[in-house]
């Protein structure tokens, strides 16, 4: 029987290896984690994230073949395949802050595996790094191997938070890097026939370990690019009276350029775009090629530039005050569908209306108050790297509240933000909401996801991202 252990029991390392287990019954997967907290749930009925289809997954496979424990050393000494899942997130201190990939978790790692290894083993890379890591943990792991043979492989995931066990099942492509040597190739080989047990072959692609690791970045890179592109566009909609849900249409229409990724928003959030460009800009300038990092950096600009815009509408839409009005916001996770957090646009623009005084009242089906208010009391980067967390100032507190409703998160409020596209969001009972909110009564869609005219007609002022602007926001003074 094949053992697999995956190190890293996260959004990625769970759900990767319950769908291994689960077209697999006869390889043992476990995954193993330093938090004893996020094992134990794990292993209770309060799975540690929300993921549609998990639980099920889970359940199924949990104690037959799939195994969450924190004996890490054990299951990595006995495993023939280890998957390294752990966070890769941006560094804060030190050379390349702010930029660069902080590898001290895959470091450390990686001396464990090379520690406890009594057998040989293929190691693969799954966490997102940069691209020549390979090289460096070939070096970590056969400098201390006591002749014991590793071979690195990368591994790249592609699954998005919210579709994980769709992406999972039905991949568009799994990626296996590995060396051009026959070692190299036999352990691409072994990693094959994992996959092809429910992966069509030709949906499988083997590349050297540079281009699969490049791969990972070039892809989030070329995804969050569209979402700036749009969001630019967006601006010149607002400022011209052309409709971006109509140019987007228009433009995807295009069979070269396709439908997806095109919805404008309030800015693209979620743990890898930002961190992944940060980390390619980094390579770039590393390797000289400052035009190139340019080019990137500017996907990252645009998207700070849609968050501010979006805070500047707020506030000169409503008499350029907000002091003291409260503002309910719908929505805090980084997309439907999960309770994730990191990144998330709701953080920069509620800290921008907090930064002017304004009074939150956020409402999300999925994130608790705890976790809302670590957001905003964290400076950026900090969301991995708990260890730096401080506590939200008294002042701040006062002005953010959390609710359990939509409906309770709106009554008396000057106004409506709406951050994530939650279903639930497009079928609240707007006419109640306005009845119960102060007036003028304003919505901010940064989703795009109401009824505009619908909205118009009860009487609310609505401003949509990039759509045709409200008679009443044109007479407000432009927006930087
Ligand atoms: P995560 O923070 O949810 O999980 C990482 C886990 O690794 C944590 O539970 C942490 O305790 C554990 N860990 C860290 N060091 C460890 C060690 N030495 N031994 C044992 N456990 C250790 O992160 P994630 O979202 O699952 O992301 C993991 C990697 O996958 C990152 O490189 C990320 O860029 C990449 N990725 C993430 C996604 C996503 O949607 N979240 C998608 C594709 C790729
Ligand atoms: C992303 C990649 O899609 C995935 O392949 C990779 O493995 C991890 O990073 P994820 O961050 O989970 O996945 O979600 P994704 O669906 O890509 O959305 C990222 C952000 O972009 C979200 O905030 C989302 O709301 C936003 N977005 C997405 C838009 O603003 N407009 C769009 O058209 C699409």
């Amino acid at each position: 029987m094949v053992k697999i252990c995956c190190i890293g029991a996260g959004y990625v390392g769970g759900p990767t290896m319950a769908m291994i287990a689960l077209k697999c019954p006869l390889i043992e997967v476990a995954v193993v984690d330093i938090s004893v907290s996020r094992i134990a749930a794990w292993n209770s009925d309060q799975l540690p994230i929300y993921e549609l289809g998990l639980e099920e997954v889970v359940k199924q496979c949990r104690g037959k073949n799939l195994f969450f424990s924190t004996d890490v050393e054990r299951h990595v000494s006995e495993a023939d395949i280890v998957f390294v899942s752990v966070n890769t997130p941006t560094k804060t201190q030190g050379l390349g802050a702010g930029k660069a990939a902080d590898l001290a978790y895959w470091e450390s790692a990686a001396r464990m595996i090379a520690d406890v290894s009594k057998s040989n083993k293929i190691v693969v890379e799954k966490s997102t790094v940069p691209v020549k890591t390979a090289e460096a943990i070939e070096k970590i792991l056969t400098h201390n191997s006591k002749g014991i043979n590793f071979q690195i492989l990368s591994n790249p995931e592609f699954l998005a938070e919210g579709t994980a066990i769709q992406d999972l099942l039905n991949p568009d492509r799994v990626l296996i890097g590995g060396r051009e040597t026959p070692d190299g190739q036999k352990a691409i080989q072994a990693l094959k026939a994992v996959y092809a047990h429910w992966v069509p072959e030709d949906r499988i692609l083997t590349t050297n370990l540079w281009s699969a690791e490049l791969s990972k970045l070039a892809a989030n890179a070329f995804l969050a690019q569209r979402i700036s592109s749009v969001n630019a566009m967006s601006a010149l909609c607002e400022a011209t009276g052309a409709d971006v849900s109509q140019v987007s249409h228009a433009v995807g229409e295009d069979t070269r350029i396709g439908p997806k990724f095109l919805n404008a928003s309030v800015g693209f959030g979620g743990s890898c775009f930002q961190k992944d460009i940060l980390n390619l800009v980094y390579i770039c300038e590393c390797n000289g090629l400052t035009e190139v990092a340019n080019y990137w950096k500017q996907v990252i600009k645009v998207n700070d530039y849609q968050k501010n815009r979006f805070v500047n509408r707020v506030v000169s839409s409503m008499f350029n005050t907000i002091s003291g009005k409260k503002i309910a916001i719908l929505g805090f996770a980084f997309k439907k569908d999960t309770g994730d957090t990191r990144e998330t646009p709701a953080i920069d623009v509620c800290k921008g209306l907090l930064g002017d005084k304004a009074r939150l009242s956020i409402y999300d089906p999925q994130v608790t108050r705890d976790q809302i208010q670590r957001d905003l009391s964290m400076n950026k980067f900090d969301w991995d790297h708990p260890i730096h967390l401080q506590p939200m100032s008294p002042t701040a507190v006062k002005q953010v509240g959390v609710t359990w409703d939509a409906y309770e998160a709106t009554k008396d409020a000057h106004g409506v933000c709406i951050f994530t596209e939650w279903d639930e969001f497009k079928t609240l009972d707007y006419k109640k909401i306005f009845d119960n909110m102060r007036k003028p009564a304003f919505v901010f869609d940064g989703r795009n996801i109401v009824d505009v005219e619908k909205l118009r007609e009860i009487g609310f002022i609505v401003y949509s991202i990039g759509k045709p602007l409200d008679p009443w926001l044109k007479d407000m003074p432009a927006v930087a």
